[in-house]
């Protein structure tokens, strides 16, 4: 979750480990840091708080050394104080570290009784001491790094700067992501090629338990075992350009905005337009004839959208579908049986929960198919097959499009396993597609209705607690609706199945409690007016996100009411999600909070 950089050049590195930081800022920014070596000497910089802190701080007191390394965090172990900031040093390195060290406390103790001082909470100083106290045996650093690294549990990824070595920097990976990259007599490190974009296309991505030697002309590449090894190149499509807000206040509202645009994208890379079939561009890695189940593993948002994938996998392709969090599963040892299939939801491809279930997965001799938007994440990499979500990089911390494009993808694989086990006739599948086909221009429509949104959403910005509620597909959207406010705005909000209203949480309605209503005019939309009429009857403010004719049916005195097109209800939560999304977003800005970088969150979760 923390952004780790590094390069060996030719010239001061200091400005271009910031560039590099600054996208990978999405994976924290509670305290930023960079240490260069000044004519052979360490030098750092650090600073408590957002990229900027520290950018002020180097504009005070610049670093001109031309190696140097950088980092951004989002905090595990200590409090986001300058004090714990990265990079970690002692007198011999200064050393930046992605993960968490496991035994962190026994090589403390350890290192602590061999005289060593720690001067920070955080466990990746005791890495920092680790290889120093190789390094005062006598050893070189690269002899010094391959004695500590066999002595590290955990995830990491990790680079170290030596003082008085200024041709070499040391990286090495564990169950964290880390990418080399390739200059004309300089050499980068990084945890994504996201973030040496600006300075080569062409990298390589080490594998777990590798680590690396980088100078100025080139790297060498070391297994686990010490052993030199050949790691292949290859060309990165991550663009050099910093993705702009364009006309946005916000990459939140601009990520919003572009959703028919990159669902329309992602739809039109799985459908065939001109016969109405679903074409998926790779072999599904399992046999129609036998699958027996399939089982969905993901975390936060994307697990939302796989528990609505849930619903129409076993709606269009009539096979029982399990899911759960990753957190869960990973640990849960549930019984797999090779004929069934296992799929990981990701959009960065990268979080360690649902990476490990993949590998679970695997090693029950499951085959893994992932939906992600990175492909080349590592759970891309591990993956049987890949359904690519065709967002594009998604940089607001609170996931929309690639939520969005995530539900197009898991819509076009239910359609698909339909077909594919001669459970969902050509005809039903053509008008599913013609559905899918038109969702694009829906979402355009629900966009219109930003200003009424935004009405509502100041109401919505004094309220303590907010309740969403859905029933079938619109259940688990009521969910990522309640997840969407709670992560930006800090409003406490509870996402529940509408049935479940009169077992509990109805004890909570009164006039003080906005009750957000996800009801598109589907099967069991009198059902959910039932459970409308429940909460009004108890004084509950009730906001419909549905059309008008689920309005006037009701004869319900809305407190607030957004508008939707009428449309077929299968593919709604596509379309539905937008207005959900919007009113978190306004209910946050009304209220002032950091929409794109809501506290103690981070957008790529590579710790447990
Ligand atoms: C973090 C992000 C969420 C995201 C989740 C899963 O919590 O803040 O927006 O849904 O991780 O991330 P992934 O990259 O696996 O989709």
């Amino acid at each position: 979750m923390c952004g780790i950089v590094g390069i060996i050049g030719r010239e001061p590195v200091a400005s271009r480990l910031i560039e590099a930081l600054k996208r990978l800022e999405y994976r924290g920014y509670d305290s930023a840091g960079v240490a260069t070596l000044e004519e052979g000497h360490l030098a750092r910089r650090r600073a408590e708080g957002k990229l900027r802190n520290l950018e002020a701080r180097l504009n005070e007191q610049p670093l001109h050394g031309f190696v140097g390394i950088g980092h951004t965090r989002w905090a595990t172990h200590g409090r986001p104080t300058e004090n714990n900031a990265h990079p970690h040093a002692t007198e011999r390195l200064a050393v930046v570290h992605n993960g968490i060290i496991e035994n962190f406390r026994e090589l403390r103790d350890e290192l602590t009784g061999r005289g060593h001082r720690f001067v920070s909470e955080t466990d990746t100083e005791v890495v920092a001491h680790l290889v120093t106290d190789e390094m005062d045996k006598g050893k070189a650093p690269i002899a010094a790094v391959a004695a500590a690294l066999p002595r590290l549990k955990g995830a990491f990824a990790l680079a170290f700067v030596f003082n008085g070595a200024p041709d070499i920097l040391i990286a090495a990976r564990q169950g964290a992501p880390l990418a080399i990259g390739y200059g004309e007599g300089e050499m980068f490190l990084g945890s994504d090629a996201l973030a040496l974009a600006p300075f080569t296309d062409t990298i390589t991505y080490l594998e777990d338990g590798d680590w690396a030697i980088l100078s100025r002309e080139g790297v060498e590449f070391r297994d686990a075992e010490g052993l030199v090894v050949e790691r292949a190149k290859q060309k990165t499509q991550a663009s050099a350009f910093l993705v702009d807000k364009g006309n946005h206040r916000h990459f939140m509202a601009k990520e919003i905005h572009e959703q028919p645009e990159v669902v329309g994208r992602t739809l039109a890379h799985y459908l065939d337009m001109s016969s109405g079939c679903v074409r998926l561009p790779f072999e599904m890695p399992f046999d129609a004839a036998s699958l027996s189940r399939v089982t969905i593993s993901a975390c936060g948002t994307a697990y939302y959208a796989g528990l609505i994938g849930k619903y129409w996998i076993e709606r269009f392709g009539r096979i029982p579908v399990e899911i759960d969090f990753a957190s869960e599963f990973r640990y849960r040892e549930a019984p797999l049986d090779a004929a069934g299939l296992m799929i990981v939801v990701s959009q960065s491809g990268e979080t360690a929960d649902t990476l490990a279930s993949l590998r679970y997965a695997k090693s029950q001799g499951q085959k893994v198919l992932s939906v992600v938007n990175v492909p080349t994440s590592t759970i891309a990499r591990e993956s049987d097959a890949v359904a690519l979500t065709l967002a594009g990089p998604e940089i607001g911390v609170a996931s929309t499009k690639a939520f969005t494009c995530q539900l197009s993808v898991l819509a076009c694989l239910a359609i698909a396993i339909g077909r594919a086990r001669g459970v969902l006739s050509a005809e039903r599948e053509q008008e599913l597609v013609s559905q899918l086909i038109g969702v694009p221009g829906l979402m355009a429509e629900a966009i219109k209705r930003e200003a009424s949104i935004e009405q509502i959403s100041y109401g919505l910005s004094k309220a303590k607690d907010v309740l969403y509620l859905g029933r079938g597909t619109s259940f688990p959207l009521a969910l990522e609706g309640a997840l969407k406010l709670k992560e930006i705005s800090y409003i406490h909000a509870e996402g529940y199945a509408a049935g479940e209203l009169k077992h509990g949480p109805i004890a909570l309605i009164d006039e003080s409690m906005p009750v957000i209503v996800i009801a598109p005019h589907d099967a069991v939309i009198e059902k959910t007016v039932s459970n409308m009429q429940e909460v009004a009857a108890r004084g509950g403010r009730i906001i419909l996100i549905g059309d008008d004719r689920t309005a006037a049916e009701s004869a319900i005195d809305f407190h607030g009411h957004i508008s939707m097109p009428p449309m077929p209800p299968d593919f709604a939560p596509i379309v539905y999600a937008v207005p959900a999304q919007m009113l978190a977003y306004h209910t946050a800005v009304a209220m002032g909070k950091d929409v794109d970088q809501p506290r103690n969150l981070a957008k790529s979760v590579t710790v447990e």
